[in-house]
């Protein structure tokens, strides 16, 4: 009766079980998994919302990939960081999650194409890639001090049916952005194999240190067919308003046809509503102080990260560019499940292991860096005292 897309086993795992039980036991918990940035204590502009308020939103214009205005508002902010990028060449779609499908449609046949993903990374692309009935070919982020791409790796993943890299910079949860060699890696087997490179940028505005996160020129040769992701839900911490957009470069040819085709697609679908489309720019604009707050915490809580740790020789933060969250290396004595599992059950702090991401080994933690700075403190004092006492 059903399809193959939706996995037999949706039993929760173990620690997922042990927070619900956990949760409805009700007592309070030290919650540093927390991604979801109106639930941190943040102030937002009182009056941000009033832009959906726009009458015009009462005229119903159909437009496959979005209203000019908000596209405009979307290519502005590319402009801000340095990337040259038309709002012809943008298209919004209702969140990154469905920016994806639609690529995918795009771009993939059905049980005929694969995608290579990085690893570690965002939990969801295995969902994502398998929803739309694509196979998912891992390549290895490599830790040397820095995460970098590992390209042996990257070519061994490769085959005849690679239709789509996908690149996450920074990337979820390593923090880690791509850098110039990556991304040359990326672009030119892409532009030689004739695949198209999909760049998730959803924390671009998130740099760890205080300087902007650079842009790797290689992605401005226009060389291969470059599909760059972002919105509103990590640019101006606002989820619940799903906007989210797609921005293609590339050899001109290639965008044309791809634009041609993502026309029909936004046709069918026209998953965006109006009164978010016109309270785009509004939106964009008016969070600078909720995304100035986040940048703020986020370094005040990875400095102070690095800090407690750095006389203890059993946890190491591993190095991160940008991003909401953190990994930690711990000894792999009593392994990650049972490690988070304890920290939950008898501390009441809650941590995500590394294997939710697919590290290569154990053991890692992996920490958000949205709570607030004291909860953050009380919180990692507890993991490092724990860890020690292993
Ligand atoms: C790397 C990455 N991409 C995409 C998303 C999803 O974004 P959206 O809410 O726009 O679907 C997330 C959400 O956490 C993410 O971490």
């Amino acid at each position: 009766m059903f399809s193959r897309r939706v996995p037999e086993d949706r039993h929760p795992n173990r620690l997922a079980a042990a927070l619900a039980e956990a949760r409805r036991g009700g007592r309070p918990l030290i919650d540093l998994t927390v991604s979801n940035p109106t639930r941190v204590g943040l102030r937002y502009p009182e009056r941000l919302l009033d832009a959906l308020a726009d009458p015009r939103a009462l005229t119903y214009r159909p437009e496959p990939f979005g209203l000019r205005e908000a596209r405009e508002a979307v290519a502005d902010t590319y402009v801000r960081r340095g990337v040259r990028m038309s709002a012809d060449r943008i298209m919004l779609t209702a969140s990154t999650s469905e920016a994806y499908s639609l690529l995918f449609k795009l771009l993939c046949d059905p049980d005929r194409a694969s995608v290579l993903t990085p690893v570690p990374s965002y939990p969801l692309l295995d969902h994502l890639t398998r929803l739309d009935g694509i196979t998912q070919r891992r390549y290895a982020l490599e830790y040397h001090g820095a995460w970098t791409i590992d390209p042996v790796d990257l070519d061994r993943a490769w085959t005849g049916d690679t239709r789509v890299v996908l690149a996450v910079s920074p990337n979820n949860p390593t923090g880690s952005a791509l850098t110039v060699r990556d991304a040359d890696e990326l672009v030119v087997r892409c532009a030689e194999r004739r695949a198209a490179l999909i760049l998730d940028e959803v924390f671009c505005d998130y740099p760890l240190s205080d300087a902007p996160l650079p842009e790797p020129a290689p992605l401005q040769r226009h060389d291969c067919l470059l599909f760059r992701l972002g919105g509103l839900s990590k640019t101006a911490a606002l989820p619940q308003m799903k906007l989210g957009w797609i921005a293609v470069t590339g050899p001109d040819r290639l965008v044309e046809e791809a634009l041609d085709r993502l026309e029909l697609i936004g046709d069918t679908y026209l998953s965006v509503s109006t009164p978010v489309q016109l309270a785009a720019r509004r939106l964009l604009e008016g969070s600078a102080p909720v995304r100035d707050a986040i940048g703020a915490r986020i370094r005040q809580n990875y400095a102070w990260l690095r800090h407690a740790t750095a006389d203890a020789p059993d946890v190491t933060v591993l190095a991160a560019d940008g991003g909401w969250s953190a990994v930690l290396r711990v000894p792999s004595i009593e392994g990650e499940e049972a490690l988070a599992l304890s920290l939950l059950v008898d501390h009441r702090v809650v941590v995500h292991p590394g294997f939710l991401f697919d590290f290569a080994h154990e053991a890692f933690l992996v920490v958000s860096l949205l709570p607030p700075p004291d909860e953050f403190a009380r919180g990692i004092g507890i993991v490092t005292e724990r860890v020690h006492a292993a």
